[in-house]
């Protein structure tokens, strides 16, 4: 095998609840990952000359060691004496910095590709070890898994065996919204905190859709909010538009709505066609 081309989905996050910051500067996570239709499109081939190249549509996406792919090829490479040389190229359609995970997505999709391209014979577990190395979101992409529980920083996964299938709309603003900022501007009130996580699941195991809609929650919205409080207005807009909920996902500054069905997810999106240019119907993959 000369090459491989995968798909690399994108993320909602149905709940996110904080639970605290850590002595290593990260958050205590306990959130409901959803895995979206939405999905990037990776190719990797061997190359002869030892140099990993990576090659994007999308002009914003770094192609050097910055980006979280070239991180996960490097680890492999080196820790497996890897001489030969990798081109990655990646036709990017999950809007950049966005809260949807696209880059973390892109670093599983390389990591689960190369143990295949490469015969390195590592089993899920250890990829997972690799995973946490990387990011806290890039874990849950190598679950084959439609939702799962993230705890830890996020990067510990349990899959949740739930068959519902959710339609939703993807508002992104074209802004980039940098999670380390978002995290520094949390104001952390965990007195009487409410367990959000599960008051949504019985909801979601049942796919009663309306409760549903009014547990999505994100600890993180008055942080994004204090980043850009005009944002609140695509959350409402959603409502006044009759989508059963709107939640952002992630650090933002993406906002999804709850939709009843696809023809209705279809009717809520063309509500945001003239100004939005980035707003999609997605669902759970
Ligand atoms: O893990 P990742 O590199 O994606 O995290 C990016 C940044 O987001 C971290 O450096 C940290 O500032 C913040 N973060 C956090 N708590 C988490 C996940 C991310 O504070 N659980």
């Amino acid at each position: 095998m000369d090459s491989l081309t995968v798909r690399s989905p994108a993320k909602l996050n149905l709940v996110l609840d904080v639970l605290g910051k850590r002595p290593d500067g990260y958050h205590e996570l306990r959130t409901i990952f959803e895995r979206i239709s939405l999905s990037d499109q990776i190719t990797l081939a061997r190359n002869r000359s030892g140099k990993i190249h990576i090659r994007c549509n999308h002009p914003h996406v770094p192609c050097g060691p910055q980006n979280l792919v070239y991180q996960a090829a490097k680890l492999l490479s080196g820790d497996f004496s890897i001489s030969e040389g990798l081109n990655i190229n990646i036709i990017k359609n999950i809007p950049v910095a966005a809260g949807l995970a696209g880059g973390s997505s892109n670093a599983a999709a390389v990591l689960s590709g190369l143990n295949r391209l490469w015969q390195l014979g590592l089993s899920n577990a250890q990829l997972v070890k690799y995973a946490a190395r990387l990011g806290s979101d890039v874990a849950f992409f190598l679950y084959n898994t439609a939702y799962a529980l993230g705890t830890g920083r996020g990067e510990i996964i349990k899959p949740l065996n739930v068959k519902t299938k959710l339609w939703h709309v993807l508002v992104t603003p074209r802004v980039k919204m940098h999670t380390p900022e978002v995290f520094a501007r949390l104001k952390l009130n965990l007195t009487n905190k409410r367990d959000n996580v599960n008051i949504l699941l019985p909801f979601l195991r049942k796919g009663d859709l309306v409760p549903l809609a009014g547990a999505l929650a994100n600890d993180l919205e008055p942080a994004i909010l204090s980043l850009r409080p005009d944002f609140i207005k695509l959350k409402k807009k959603f409502i006044d538009a009759g989508a059963l909920g709107a939640c952002f996902s992630g650090s933002g500054p993406s906002v999804f709505a709850l939709a009843e069905s696809q023809p209705h997810a279809v009717s809520l999106r063309a509500q945001f066609d003239r100004r939005y240019t980035q707003a999609s119907v997605v669902s759970t993959l």
